[in-house]
């Protein structure tokens, strides 16, 4: 089997020019797409909202800058992430996940892609959730349960980062959830209210991939998926990997590379919110690829509250275009993924 290599090119990067890979088993096209830039800094929501809106049904995947989020909040997460990564193993199983998935995920203790993937994902993660106040009423939640976090004599001042930098991911969520509304036309608050987004079923994960992918042999650091919930939030560490297919239909599978900006987020629509908008927002098919050097992301999953009820919303059917799936409560529909991406665990 030939194999030949290509190097992206920083002009072909920005270009987003196509370039031919035909390496391993697949003849594809491997492409740089370009997405939309959605300035959350943008007094004309309305403006915003047409922009999402084209980025939603085009590809379900966009990038948001000025989101208020400090570069020196999110590289102080970023080198926490790390530090705790680089602990002995040892130390790192003492925070082992519980049965929500909070804590330390160990490599491969996922399977996105069970058809293509040979073993769980070349990554390990540490999971942090939504909480909710004590005295609340969603304290004891299925998905609201306490966080577990590494020893603070271990890692100095670790938790207060990822609190804070929690807090400011959902806030950048929510104000996204403003303008997703006005795209669905909706009320710009129609999200934002105590019963959908006011205690969320929230996850940040802190991933570390390593390794070198090979698709010809079903190794991929993360494998290929739809993410569940309503949006994610992504950042990463600049090292490519991440690539999404437009269309999983078209066979063979065309996967382009999603590249990082600097002081951007990634934002993509999750399977929720697919459902939600009965069908009419995508939520695309993605994947990471490994290329040998170690690569971090904090992505941040945003689902509504454990009580919500994801039913066809009013703007989203006809009597020409009735509801396609039945309505389901936010939490049972969670639950059922979860397990869905673990069961590999239960047969081992
Ligand atoms: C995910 C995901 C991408 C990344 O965890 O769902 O798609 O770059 N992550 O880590
Ligand atoms: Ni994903």
């Amino acid at each position: 089997k030939k194999k030949r290599l290509y190097f992206l090119s920083k002009e072909r990067l920005e270009s987003g020019r196509e370039v031919e890979n035909k390496t391993e088993e697949e003849v594809s096209i491997i492409k740089v797409s370009s997405l939309t830039c959605i300035d959350l800094d943008n007094s004309d929501l309305h403006q915003s909202a047409v922009l999402l809106k084209q980025a939603c049904l085009d590809s379900g995947f966009f990038y948001v800058i000025n989101h208020g989020i400090s570069e020196e909040l999110k590289d102080e997460a970023f080198e926490h992430s790390k530090k705790f990564f680089a602990l002995p193993l040892e130390e790192k199983m003492k925070v082992l996940r519980n049965e929500k998935y909070r804590g330390y995920a160990p490599f491969h203790d996922s399977l996105l892609d069970p058809e293509n993937q040979v073993r769980g994902d070349y990554k390990e993660g540490f999971t942090i959730g939504f909480e909710g106040s004590k005295d609340g009423p969603h304290w004891d939640k299925p998905f609201h349960i306490p966080n577990i976090w590494p020893n603070p004599d271990v890692l100095p001042g670790w938790r207060e980062t990822m609190e804070k930098y929690y807090q400011e991911a959902l806030r950048v969520c929510k104000s996204i959830a403003k303008i997703m509304a006005l795209a669905l036309d909706l009320d710009v608050d129609y999200f934002n209210t105590p019963e959908m987004l006011g205690n969320p079923i929230a996850d940040m994960v802190l991933f570390h991939y390593e390794g070198k992918s090979d698709p010809s042999k079903g190794i991929y650091a993360c494998g290929a998926h739809s993410d569940f919930g309503m949006m994610s939030l992504l950042a990463t560490d600049g090292v490519m990997g991440l690539q999404i297919c437009k269309d999983k239909d078209v066979k063979p599978q065309k996967w382009e590379y999603i590249p990082s900006i600097k002081g951007a987020y990634i934002v993509n629509l999750g399977d929720l919110l697919e459902r939600w908008s009965n069908g009419y927002f995508k939520s695309t098919l993605h994947r990471v690829l490994g290329n040998g050097q170690d690569r971090y992301s904090i992505p941040f999953f945003l689902k509504p509250s454990h009580d919500c009820i994801i039913e066809c919303l009013p703007t989203c059917q006809s009597e020409n275009n009735l509801p396609k799936y039945p309505a389901i409560k936010c939490s049972t529909y969670i639950s059922q993924r979860y397990k869905a991406v673990h069961a590999h665990l239960k047969q081992t």
